[in-house]
């Protein structure tokens, strides 16, 4: 698939070039590569949703303190922006029900966006109280999704994120959007990007300010993911696009690197790879962010975040939780000093 990328760039850095010879002594043709070697963002933002996405799938109740402790630690480890809880139904998801006091607790550091999730005013009214940099709205790109995950459709998702999107941007408070299933759909199956374009068109036109395009169950590969995002850069500027993938097939990095590719600077990611939505089966956690930070550092790319500090946080709340972390680069790191 061939895109067009005629938009105005982040800053940049120009990856190396590619060696002539491979590690087997294979000669590679250089040219063509050399011709497509990606001018990537010099810096690029992370957004840990561990505490929101992560957590919130866990079946087990976990305690405030390790909810508090955990946004702490990633404070500390210079992570600038935390997606911390949701003010959603305790019925449709308990493990969120204590958001008002894990907000109320955590030590918040000037400049550190601390973000919540709301569906509706209910949900809006409730996090007001806790002073939120951030609020989240979250619709898709697929009917079947937003029936199952907010109980109404598309249409009506919207009618219920403008009175919210006026009221946060009325107090100063920002306004991002997720479109969940912005590739495939549990329920629907395929997603075409034209879907993920038609609902940042109806979220740009209620005043949402910034998109994150969701592949929550993870089956995006590289190129589909670049066309998702195509559909969501026909409404948005490009600082205000940013990526959300979950790690079920395991192309999460993968797709980031494409989504680099075409100058995307901000991604979500999840301490520890924790996580899940409740209303999409199967789907695993978000990429952790021990893996995308050992791939910016790879690349060069600028993120401000300690990856040491960020690798003993994944070990440590893995620990609580009583598992392995779902970070390879996480785990791998975490081996290499121990040894
Ligand atoms: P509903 O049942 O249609 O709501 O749920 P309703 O307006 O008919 O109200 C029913 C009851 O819920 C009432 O209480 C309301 O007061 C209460 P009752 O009178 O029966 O006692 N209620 C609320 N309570 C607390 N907070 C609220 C709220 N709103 C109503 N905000 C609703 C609609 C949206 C509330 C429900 O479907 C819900 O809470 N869904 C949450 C789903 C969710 O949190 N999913 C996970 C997050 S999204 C995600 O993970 C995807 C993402 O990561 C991107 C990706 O990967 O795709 C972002
Ligand atoms: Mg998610």
């Amino acid at each position: 698939m061939a895109l067009r990328i005629t938009r105005k760039r982040p800053a940049t850095s120009r990856a190396s070039k590619p060696s002539c010879t491979g590690h087997f002594g294979i000669t590679i043709k250089t040219a063509s590569l050399t011709n497509t070697v990606p001018h990537f963002p010099s810096r690029v933002t992370i957004v840990d949703v561990g505490p929101r996405d992560g957590l919130q799938n866990e079946k087990q109740l976990i305690d405030v303190a390790v909810k508090v402790e955990l946004v702490d630690r990633l404070t500390a480890a210079g992570v600038r922006n935390i997606e911390v809880t949701s003010f959603v139904s305790p019925k449709w998801v308990p493990q969120m029900a204590d958001g008002a006091d894990v907000m109320a607790k955590i030590k918040r550091k000037a400049g550190v966006v601390y973000s919540v999730l709301v569906p509706n005013m209910k949900g809006f009214e409730a996090a007001l109280g806790s002073k939120p940099d951030e609020v989240v709205v979250f619709g898709a790109a697929s009917e079947a999704f937003s029936q199952k995950n907010i109980n109404c459709s598309i249409a009506e998702s919207i009618e219920r994120f403008g009175p919210v999107t006026e009221a946060a941007r009325a107090k100063g408070i920002h306004v991002r959007g997720a479109i969940s299933c912005a590739v495939g759909c549990p329920y629907q199956g395929e997603v075409k990007p034209a879907a993920v374009g038609y609902v940042a068109r109806l979220m740009k036109d209620i005043g949402v300010q910034h998109v994150g395009v969701a592949d929550t169950i993870g089956v995006g590969t590289p190129r589909a993911t670049q066309a998702s995002m195509e559909a969501a850069l026909a409404v948005y500027d490009i600082a205000d696009v940013s990526g959300h993938f979950h790690d079920t097939y395991g192309q999460a990095v993968a797709n980031i690197y494409a989504c680099l590719e075409v100058g995307i600077a901000t991604f979500d990611s999840s301490i520890a790879g924790l996580g899940g939505c409740p209303y999409a089966k199967g789907a695993t956690g978000n990429v952790a962010t021990e893996d995308v930070l050992y791939l910016m550092q790879g690349l060069g790319i600028e993120t401000g975040i300690d990856l040491k500090q960020v690798v003993a946080t994944g070990q440590w709340v893995s620990g609580i939780l009583g598992r392995k972390a779902f970070a390879r680069a996480g785990n791998a790191i975490s081996a290499k000093l121990a040894a």
